[in-house]
């Protein structure tokens, strides 16, 4: 039976914080701070948006973000710096264990998709700025349905367009809202704990699977 394997993008193949390098030249050493909460922001406002019916796609909720936390930080960046840091998010890096763990799985066992709450065409241009659209057999997101993760109808979505069994099919994340979300509609999950200190969340429910890089998901997956 096939395997879909469906790939979280943002901080499971993208490193959000790649951003840093480029946020020291503009404010110092509240980079990695000011990265840290841009991020937690941007997920805020897509659940927020979600729950509310009220659907901006994610780059909205992005820029939106990104300007809060300016003002939360008290820091003045200029329009300059803020469309270089959001054009940035076109491009973001891949972590160093990404193209490893994908080869090992160009298998035809495996169908493998990108699964985002980014629009398709900025997923489109993430995969091939990073060389790795290859892998995948399709792109799946969110916006489609006007919608974000973890509300249960993108999972069914995601379901239905890749037309994936459902007891077959494991979602890969980082972030752990994301799997407790694939997890409470039917998905296994493998969590990529890339750091041993970040926690998962205490609900009383494990991740299928638990990776510290996407090198080991071949191996875990048998
Ligand atoms: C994504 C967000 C969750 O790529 O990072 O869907």
């Amino acid at each position: 039976m096939k395997i879909t394997l469906a790939f979280d993008v943002y901080g499971t193949l993208m490193n959000t914080h790649g951003v840093v390098s480029l946020l020291e030249g503009f404010i110092g050493s509240k980079a990695k701070i000011f990265s840290q909460t841009w991020r937690d922001k941007q997920l805020e406002y897509s659940f927020r948006k979600a729950l509310m019916n009220q659907y901006e796609d994610f780059s909205i909720c992005t820029k939106q973000a990104l300007d809060f936390t300016c003002l939360f930080h008290k820091l003045e960046l200029t329009e300059d710096h803020k469309a270089k840091l959001l054009d940035f998010y076109k491009s973001l890096p891949l972590f160093e264990d990404v193209k490893e763990g994908l080869e090992k799985l160009t298998d035809s066992k495996f169908d493998l998709y990108a699964f985002s709450n980014g629009k398709s065409e900025s997923i489109r241009e993430l995969l091939v700025n990073t060389g790795i659209s290859e892998y995948f057999k399709g792109i799946v997101s969110t916006d489609t349905i006007k919608s974000f993760k973890p509300n249960p109808a993108v999972y069914e979505y995601f379901i239905s367009q890749s037309q994936a069994q459902l007891e077959s099919t494991l979602l890969i994340s980082s972030n752990p809202f994301d799997i407790l979300g694939a997890n409470a509609y039917g998905f296994k999950t493998a969590w990529v704990q890339r750091n041993n200190h970040s926690p998962f969340d205490p609900w009383g429910i494990s991740p299928t699977i638990t990776i510290n890089g996407l090198s080991e998901l071949y191996e875990k997956i048998y």
